[in-house]
């Protein structure tokens, strides 16, 4: 018989998980408290843009292979081999340290349920500490007692990628107590495992750590090289020159060294401050107190490029028109928590000028955020009567747009690529002002 797996919380992360398992054969129930969210995943719906994730979520949906409820009572009776959960943990409001209220929230309301033997796999990122934590609390709540082992299995997907990085990622980290709870994820990851996935296997702590520790090291790297383009600047210099010679550098590597607005998102951002707030509980801030300023380095993009724009607009947005191409924080998602592109927008507009937003997919999510803002439905209707265009979500669509074509709609003709991903010289070559971080004026 197909093991059966449980997925408490079907958001970006659950909802991919939930998928990719009934994918690779088994029988899956995903449970959400948002009975919405619910609903439209039921209907073979996925409540938020995944490329991928709708066929998958559909085919599956229609194989009967993959349920959905709200019932804590549910999930326990479906006798899960492993339940996973997946909620999000976001910052804790005015603090670094990471709001476990969700997580909490799914043992209270999962526990008193489990009355036999079981594995509860964590992939929610959450501070080093936590798993022991809730096993006291399943030991304390559950019926079946000690037979509720916890495991901490980290996710590290990205948004974009999410139905690839499950099913083909590239390791697997499984901090375990027991035999029993790594045989029971071993079994269920024996497809990728026997593709050759590595897969490494840690106790508990470790395994919290090894993600805080991954998002640390890309959040550094992002800040690194957009560091070197505040010294470019200064310097005269180009950093994304700078930046390809330093990517054939084996050790150094090129991915996660574009310079341009900075990291945001749900993870990256709140990631490392609570990363910096468990070190601290520990007793160990100074060996964190670096990501301070990784931080800083990423919050001073977003000054720096109102401060580009403005320059564009001679010395002032009043008056102004300003386009602003992408909301979400990063290409291929409609995701716009702690959006760098958004940030700019709002501030922008905070200062006067009139700001009209235009992303693929994340013009209405934007909006509930940012009602003031005004939306488009295209690039070339944000652009129009625009004083500079601003490119700050590095959409595939705005790459290929025809400088010749935008110019025509505009009032002048000044671009700030947030992203450094426009072809500078066609856009210089079409009587564009281009500009970027970290690099020298063109036109
Ligand atoms: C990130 C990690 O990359 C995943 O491995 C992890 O699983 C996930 O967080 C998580 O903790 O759940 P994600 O938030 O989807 O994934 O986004 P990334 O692709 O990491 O991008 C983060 C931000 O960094 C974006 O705003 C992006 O524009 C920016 N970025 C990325 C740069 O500014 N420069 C780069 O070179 C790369």
């Amino acid at each position: 018989m197909a093991a059966r797996i449980s997925v408490i919380g079907t958001g970006y992360l659950g909802a991919t998980h939930a998928a990719c398992m009934a994918e690779l054969g088994y029988e899956v129930l995903g449970m959400d408290v948002d009975a919405e969210k619910i609903a439209a995943l039921t209907a073979g719906t996925v409540p938020f843009y995944e490329p991928g994730l709708d066929e998958l979520l559909a085919k599956h949906v229609a194989s009967g292979r993959l349920r959905f409820t709200t019932s804590y009572a549910e999930v326990a009776g479906f006798g899960a081999d492993v339940h996973f959960i997946c909620v999000n943990t976001p910052q804790r409001k005015g603090e670094y340290a990471a709001d476990l209220r969700y997580v909490e929230a799914v043992v209270d309301g999962l526990a008193p349920h489990l009355d036999q033997p079981t594995v509860i796999a964590g992939k929610s990122t959450v501070p080093a500490g936590t798993a022991v934590r809730l096993t006291e609390r399943f030991l304390e709540l559950a019926p079946a007692g000690a037979g509720v082992e916890v495991a901490w299995n980290p996710e590290f997907l990205r948004e974009g990628y999410a139905v690839g990085d499950t099913l083909r990622p590239d390791r697997l980290v499984i901090g375990v107590a027991s035999a029993h709870a790594e045989a029971a994820l071993r079994d269920v990851y024996a497809p990728l495992i026997e593709a050759g996935t590595p897969l490494v296997v840690t106790d508990l702590a470790t395994a919290e750590l090894v993600k805080a520790a991954a998002n640390a090291f890309l959040s550094t790297k992002i800040s690194f090289i957009n560091a070197m383009a505040e010294v470019c600047e200064a310097a005269g210099g180009d950093v994304m020159q700078l930046s390809e010679a330093l990517s054939y550098d084996a050790r150094i590597g090129g991915r996660f060294l574009v310079p341009g607005l900075g990291f945001g998102g749900g993870c990256l951002p709140k990631d490392i401050r609570a990363f910096m707030a468990r070190a601290g509980e520990l007793g160990v801030d100074q060996a964190l107190a670096f990501l301070k300023e990784v931080d800083a380095i990423n919050m001073r993009r977003r000054v720096r490029m109102v401060d580009l724009a403005r320059e564009q607009c001679d010395g002032s947005f009043l008056g102004k028109r300003v386009a602003v191409w992408g909301a979400a924080f990063k290409p291929n998602s409609d995701d716009v928590r702690d959006s760098p592109a958004l940030n700019v927008a709002a501030s922008i507009l905070l200062q006067g000028a009139q700001v009209t937003v235009y992303d693929p997919k994340a013009n209405d999510n934007a909006a509930k955020l940012f009602p003031t803002l005004a939306y488009a439905d295209s690039a070339l209707e944000a652009a129009r009567g625009a004083h500079v265009i601003l490119h700050l979500t590095e959409w595939q669509e705005f790459r290929e747009l025809d400088p010749e074509e935008v110019g025509k709609v505009t009032s002048q003709r000044r671009i700030v690529d947030g992203r450094n991903a426009l072809a500078a010289q066609r856009w210089h070559e079409a009587g564009w002002t281009y500009r970027a971080l970290g690099r020298p004026v063109v036109g």
